[in-house]
């Protein structure tokens, strides 16, 4: 099988900043802002909060360094990068994330296309008028079990991913994330205020703060440790792949570090934007994926120019998911361009339109077909299933694939000096090396096997 050189004129990031803002948009999206509070609802709230934070730390940043030195020092995708560094055998791991990508844009896009629901909204005033809990909920429900639109806005989030890629990720996109992103955090600020100052909001701050570890369990774990990888695009090749157009000279480690920043920065606005204002709405927060569409609704009448701030929430969410969409398409692209020899053109069809057929029982398991909602009778729908074996177990699993190559095979003085490259120091070393080779795979394996041997409920 002939492999086309990757690396010939594929391009690259200009400076670190391009970088930072394609990597750091690929990280932040509905992850932070959507998946984030209803795992974190779903799971317990505070003590969840404080080991996802101990997971980013300890899994998170390791395996960002480790996957952007992959990609950095092989320039391929992930296929190929594993291969090069791996062998043959290690082809398999690139092929679960390439897989893992597509699994995830399948059901990210239905919920991305939530956010232009609610957009279409926000521009024709619904948010205008006052909007208690049992209002926002029948909205949500509303749109989201009517089929015809539910399949439709998937389909117009997927092709609007699909125009992007196809065209490259270029100019355009770096430049709307450097002016957008800064709006978008500044916007998350103002609406996080106004949620911590509603009255009733106390509540919401206590579920935050209040950090019972008697409810971790297995699961519990397992959740923490896949909304990590979720939420900073790892454990399936996104950052192999960008990290495969990154200038040889730059600093990696503050680019990778700077990324899982303000990722969790993000995700932890997100938490303190929606816990108050749903315990002041007087909702649950175990409300699962839809969460975040129905306490949002309840704010925005509470605030001065409240439908201005209702488009621009909605518009500015649609735009970190697209950013995030992009980076998804990317990697399964990348990989039929590169190994494959497929044109960029055919690649984005093929692959987009797959994706298509599969995010539409996705679409569909939100109340407009009985069989998905309940899922073989398991009380979770389609889409959290998705969610679940995609989100979360195979991220676990690619990062765990991660760690042994760079920790075991590859090596950590190799992947060190990958790091090192352009000659910035990696502070810590020696961590990051036990971190890699010991710390990740063991947590990783145990909470695998507790999980499966028990049987423990997702
Ligand atoms: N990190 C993205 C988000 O938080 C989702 C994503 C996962 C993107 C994996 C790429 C790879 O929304």
């Amino acid at each position: 099988m002939s492999a086309p050189s990757p690396s010939a004129g594929r391009g690259g990031f200009q400076s670190r900043i391009g970088f930072i803002l394609a990597a750091a948009g690929s990280a932040i999206g509905l992850g932070n802002i959507w998946r984030f509070p209803y795992t974190a609802g779903e799971n317990g709230g505070g003590a969840f909060i404080a080991l996802y934070l101990l997971c980013v730390l300890a899994l998170g940043v390791p395996v960002m360094l480790a996957e952007l030195a992959m990609g950095r020092a092989t320039r391929k995708n992930p296929v190929g990068a594993y291969t090069k560094l791996g062998g043959r055998p290690w082809a398999a791991a690139g092929g679960l994330g390439v897989v893992t990508g597509f699994g995830i844009l399948a059901f990210y896009s239905v919920v991305a296309g939530w956010t232009l629901g609610y957009l279409w909204h926000a521009v024709t005033g619904t948010f205008a008028r006052a909007m208690d809990a049992e209002a926002s909920t029948a909205l949500f429900a509303g749109l989201i079990s009517d089929p015809v639109w539910a399949i439709v806005l998937a389909g117009a989030f997927l092709g609007l991913t699909m125009v992007v890629v196809r065209a490259g990720v270029g100019g355009g996109i770096e430049m709307a994330s450097k002016i957008l992103m800064p709006i978008f955090f500044v916007l998350l600020v103002a609406l996080a205020i106004r949620s911590v100052t509603l009255p009733g909001a106390g509540k919401g701050l206590a579920f935050i703060f209040e950090a019972d570890f008697s409810k971790i369990r297995a699961p519990v774990v397992a959740a923490a440790m896949g909304q990590a990888m979720f939420s900073l695009s790892l454990g399936m090749g996104a950052m192999i792949t960008y990290g495969s157009y990154f200038p040889r000279d730059e600093n990696l480690v503050v680019a990778g570090v700077s990324v899982a920043f303000f990722d969790t920065l993000i995700a932890l606005l997100g938490g303190f934007l929606v816990f108050p204002a749903l315990f002041a709405a007087g909702m649950e927060p175990t409300a699962g994926p839809g969460l975040v569409f129905v306490v949002m609704p309840t704010i925005f009448d509470n605030l001065p120019m409240g439908q201005l701030f209702a488009v621009a929430f909605y518009a500015l969410l649609a735009i970190a998911a697209l950013t995030s969409t992009i980076s998804l398409l990317e990697v399964v692209v990348s990989y039929f361009v590169d190994e494959r020899g497929w044109s960029r053109s055919f690649a984005v069809y093929v692959v987009g339109g797959a994706c298509f057929l599969l995010a539409v029982p996705s679409a569909l398991s939100q109340g407009g077909a009985p069989a998905l909602t309940d899922f073989l009778g398991t009380g979770k729908g389609w889409l959290d299933w998705q969610s679940i074996l995609f989100g979360t177990y195979s991220l676990v699993a690619g990062a765990l694939l991660t760690c042994i190559l760079v920790g075991w095979r590859w090596g950590t003085d190799a992947a060190r000096e990958a790091i090192e490259e352009g000659g910035h120091r990696l502070p810590a070393a020696p961590l990051w090396g036990s971190l890699v080779r010991y710390v990740c795979p063991l947590a990783v394996v145990g909470i695998l096997i507790y999980v499966v041997t028990t049987g423990a409920s997702f």
